[in-house]
């Protein structure tokens, strides 16, 4: 597996990492057979989230890992916080001092280590109080709990807001992109392809992520709308599904494949985050790091996504922040 820099080159990493939200949705056997998976094909980073299976996919992670007693040095674990949630909902964020110290202990506890290589903050909260993230940042930086801190979700604004009081350089941005949901690449250019009215929905967080050296890890890289299903094989994407076939039949590989290796092409050094818990859809998912897409190939897929804009039932998706389910 190729390998990358995080942020200004502190961290490198695999160049596909490993989401780890739906393990709290299988067996032990199914987990553990993924991350063992992931680790054959050379995959070093996890990402979790205190709220993934309220805590169940830390958990079983942490029981994965303390059956491997040299591992944790040759990984990076990233987890994150804010999302406070019962079973059902998210009911508000809260980055306050005293909750983002807090989280971090207990997502360390779950996850059977004593360190984060990156925290994140999952969501921005309207009622952030910047001071306060900063002195949870140094405490934990400081006591060697956290190495490297980022966001996640968050806008340009947001972040230079952040930034002005955080001492430590953000390093990420996790945000949610894929061929089929394209709404950062859309902010970052000019193309005439869609109403120009409509495109700037993430402040551009694309371009600025490049211009600040903050990584850009995408979240479900093949799911579309909010958790909408995977865009494969679904009759909603007929003229997008058509090229993503064909090249995959080009190149030998899957379409997984090629929609995977579209987010590698891109030169902003987009990680995705892989999500199944299918340890063999896993290991063929990792070829694309061996695929490169020219250009007119890179296009050709954006303009047929576009063109498929609108066409898919997006009934099953959940709704946004506060009312969602997922994430
Ligand atoms: N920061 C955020 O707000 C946020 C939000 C959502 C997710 N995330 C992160 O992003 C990671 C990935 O998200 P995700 O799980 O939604 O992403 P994904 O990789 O796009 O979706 C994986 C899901 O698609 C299913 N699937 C069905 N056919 C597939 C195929 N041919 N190829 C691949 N998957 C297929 C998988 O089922 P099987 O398991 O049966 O293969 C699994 O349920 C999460 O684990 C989490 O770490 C972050």
């Amino acid at each position: 597996m190729k390998t990358m820099k995080i942020g200004n080159g502190e961290l490198e990493t695999s160049v596909l990492a490993m989401g780890c939200m739906r393990i709290a949705r299988v067996d032990m056997e199914t987990a553990s057979g993924t991350v063992n998976t992931a680790l054959e094909e050379g995959i070093t980073f996890f990402d979790h989230a205190d709220v993934y299976g309220m805590g169940k996919s830390e958990e079983m992670f942490g029981q994965i890992l303390d059956l491997h007693s040299s591992l944790r040095e040759k990984i990076q674990l990233q987890s994150k916080c804010t999302l406070v949630r019962d079973e059902v909902q998210t009911l508000y964020n809260d980055s306050s001092r005293d909750y983002i110290i807090t989280s971090v202990e207990k997502s360390l506890k779950r996850l059977n280590t004593d360190y984060l290589d990156t925290y994140l903050l999952h969501q921005a909260d309207t009622l952030v109080e910047p001071e306060e993230v900063a002195e949870a940042f140094d405490r934990l930086h400081q006591s060697g709990k956290v190495r490297f801190f980022g966001v996640s979700n968050h806008r340009p604004l947001q972040i230079e807001l952040l930034q002005k009081y955080i001492n430590q350089h953000l390093i990420i941005n996790q945000l949610q992109i894929s061929v089929a949901h394209t709404d950062l690449i859309d902010s970052s250019f000019t193309m005439r392809l869609k109403d120009a009215a409509n495109v700037d929905k993430t402040g551009d967080a694309l371009t600025y992520s490049r211009l600040k050296n903050m990584t850009v890890q995408a979240w479900s890289p093949f799911q579309f709308g909010f958790y909408g299903g995977v865009f494969m094989g679904n009759e909603g994407y007929p003229n997008l599904n058509a090229a993503v076939n064909r090249m995959a039949e080009e190149k030998n590989v899957s379409p997984s494949v090629i929609a995977i290796a579209w987010l590698l092409r891109h030169p902003a050094h987009i990680q995705p985050l892989i999500g199944t818990t299918n340890a063999g859809r896993l290991r063929d998912i990792c070829r694309a790091a061996e695929v490169t897409l020219n250009r007119a190939e890179w296009y050709e897929l954006y303009r047929m996504s576009i063109l498929d804009e609108g066409k898919a039932d997006l009934s099953s998706s959940a709704k946004p922040a506060v009312q969602e389910k997922k994430g």
